[in-house]
């Protein structure tokens, strides 16, 4: 069975224009290297800045990067052409901190959770809505829902409208960045409760990225530590959280006490 996620040797860098056509290279990833097996759940903790997001948007494709990633055994590139990205499309989605910037306000769920759909070409409008339907019930909304803008939902409910849309091509690894950082204590909760049932229940495969290891220990079975674009130490949850061997490691430790 292939691996969900396979990270290897995985370095990019950013170019920054510095105006009159002067260009510098501003390396980021340094030497990646990361597996996530099916159906697991892999946290990605660092500090701000470290570079996180920038290995979830290399492993999303919109990135250019040096090495390898392949997602359910097929390799991962920016720039692939409209065949290549729907076929990724189907093998990993994304969930993002803010949900309000990733929804547009005026469209109504139903039509946002059919939009994947569409776009891959599943036809039938009552087949679509079926399982628009289907997906609301998996996410916790009532079928109330499905005719209300996204303006009028909460915070919390459009983070479960965005974790949705992601589920609507049945993708089996969810790259979910800072996924619960703009939210209040106990709909953070929620939301976290809401991955977990979905990870159980569809056998869904979760790198989990944030900044805040006593989080991610709570999570996640494997944490992965990231500084300066490395990732200095790696381990099941359990062995990390009790014996972090990396001084990084250490003092993420501590600035959560
Ligand atoms: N589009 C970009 N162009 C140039 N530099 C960027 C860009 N996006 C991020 N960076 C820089 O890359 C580094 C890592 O950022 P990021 O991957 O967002 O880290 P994290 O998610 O861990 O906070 C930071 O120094 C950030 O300023
Ligand atoms: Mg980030």
């Amino acid at each position: 069975m292939n691996n969900s996620l396979v990270v290897q040797n995985v370095s990019s860098a950013y170019t920054v224009r510095k105006g009159f056509g002067r260009k510098t290279v501003k390396p980021i990833l340094n030497d990646v290297s990361l597996e996530i097996a099916p159906g697991e759940i892999c946290g990605l903790v660092g500090e701000s800045g470290s570079g996180k997001t920038t290995l979830g948007r290399c492993i999303l494709g919109l990135v250019d990067y040096e090495g390898e990633i392949t997602v359910d055994g097929m390799r991962q590139r920016s720039g692939g052409g409209t065949a290549h990205r729907r076929e990724m499309a189907r093998r990993v989605q994304a969930v993002f901190q803010d949900p309000a910037a990733s929804l547009n306000p005026a469209k109504r769920v139903g039509w946002l959770l059919e939009e994947p759909l569409r776009i891959h070409g599943v036809s039938g409008a009552a087949e679509r809505r079926r399982r628009a339907g289907e997906m609301l019930d998996l996410v916790g909304l009532d079928g109330a829902y499905r005719d209300r803008r996204v303006n009028e939902l909460s915070l919390g409910q459009k983070q479960r409208v965005s974790i949705g849309c992601a589920l609507m091509l049945n993708p089996g690894l969810i790259i979910a960045d800072e996924p619960v950082s703009s939210l209040d204590v106990s709909i953070a909760a929620q939301i976290l409760n809401l991955f977990r049932d979905l990870h159980e229940r569809l056998g869904l495969a979760l790198l989990f990225i944030s900044h805040n290891l006593d989080l991610v220990y709570w999570f996640c079975s494997r944490i992965a530590v990231m500084e300066k674009g490395r990732i200095v130490e790696q381990g099941a949850a359990e062995d990390l959280y009790r014996s972090p061997q990396h001084p990084y490691t250490q003092k993420l430790l501590e600035a959560g006490r």
